[in-house]
């Protein structure tokens, strides 16, 4: 099973922003966390992070007919990008929305995410295990 791992805009510096809201590890870390987990459910990620939305765009339609899944945390996009919804409404495979915090639970501007109807799946307020969520959810959709 191949899984597209895509984190958006300033996932890059999270190791430097509030480690109670996101975590504290570096991305570099999540991501070696992220292809430990995916390894041991059989599963082969790729972890991109951008923080130009073309760019995150772009990955989303090169992965159309190239992966079994999609796991993604677009940070502020997620609010109001409404072409990353567009482009994620193509994709015929599970996508799992990722958010390290929970947005739910801060500021009001933050509560909303425009793609939450078009993903199959969302994880939020987990931390890095979030993202081990998502790969588990993507691991039972095979299954299943
Ligand atoms: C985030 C939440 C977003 O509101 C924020 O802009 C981010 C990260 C999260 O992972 O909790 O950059 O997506």
């Amino acid at each position: 099973m191949q899984v597209l791992v895509l984190n958006g805009a300033n996932l890059n510096v999270i190791g430097r922003r509030d480690p109670e809201l996101y975590g504290g590890l570096s991305l570099n870390e999540l991501e070696s966390r992220i292809y430990e987990w995916a390894h041991a459910l059989d599963i082969t990620a790729r972890c991109r992070q951008t923080n130009a939305e073309g760019e995150f765009i772009e990955w989303i339609h090169d992965s159309y007919d190239n992966v079994d899944g999609v796991i993604l945390n677009p940070g502020a996009w997620s609010h109001y990008s409404y072409a990353i919804r567009d482009a994620l409404e193509l994709l015929e495979v599970p996508v799992v929305e990722v958010h390290l915090s929970n947005i739910e639970d801060r500021e009001d501007w933050r509560r909303h995410s425009v793609i939450a109807d078009v993903v199959s799946h969302r994880v939020m307020g987990k931390g890095p295990e979030g993202y081990h969520e998502a790969l588990e959810f993507l691991a039972g959709k095979e299954d299943g």
